[in-house]
């Protein structure tokens, strides 16, 4: 059986397709749709005026899910490590890249549910993120209980809150 291979390749001016350009298989385009900025004690999402019309109805929600490029770590060596010592701690067990939250993977995607402070014309305001400033942002889904919840849940000793 023929296993594809997924690969993201983020379009931006800066962004390296590196990674991309050495896998084989299908390969999915992703742009940003806006980036995170920073001042005055402010988190804003700012969103391209384009797609200011996607944002119609999600003031209704408290949180939301932001999904962000680590753009920073866009080179080929960053994104061919598969394990890591999560928080950079050497003291927690290595661990595959998909059993941590760390920003150097094979695809650059972060997630990060954020409180929504308000939302207006083409900006979403959030209380914090943990994404630099000037980051971009690939995608936001509201957080809805049901389906973004569990129950029963288990982590490592590394991850427990501290
Ligand atoms: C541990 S990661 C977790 C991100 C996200 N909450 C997740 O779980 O996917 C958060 C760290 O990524 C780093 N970071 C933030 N923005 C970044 C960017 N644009 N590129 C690379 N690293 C970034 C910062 O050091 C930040 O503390």
């Amino acid at each position: 059986m023929r296993i594809a291979l997924l690969v993201l390749t983020l379009v931006s001016a800066g962004s390296t397709a590196a990674m991309a350009a050495e896998s084989s298989g299908p390969h999915y385009t992703v742009y940003p749709i806006g980036h995170v900025r920073k001042a005055e004690g402010r988190t804003l999402i700012v969103l391209d005026k384009k797609y200011e019309p996607g944002l119609r109805g999600l003031g209704d929600f408290s949180h939301v899910h932001v999904i962000w490029w680590f753009h920073k770590n866009d080179v080929p060596q960053k994104r061919s490590i598969l394990q890591v010592h999560p928080r950079g701690n050497p003291d927690n067990p290595l661990s595959g890249v998909f059993a941590t939250r760390s920003p150097v993977r094979p695809n650059l995607i972060a997630l990060s549910l954020c409180k929504i402070v308000s939302v207006k014309d083409n900006v979403l305001e959030v209380e914090k993120i943990d994404a630099d400033a000037d980051t971009p942002v690939l995608d936001l889904k509201p957080f809805t209980p049901g389906p973004d919840s569990a129950s029963g849940v288990r982590v490592p000793e590394w991850a427990k809150p501290r």
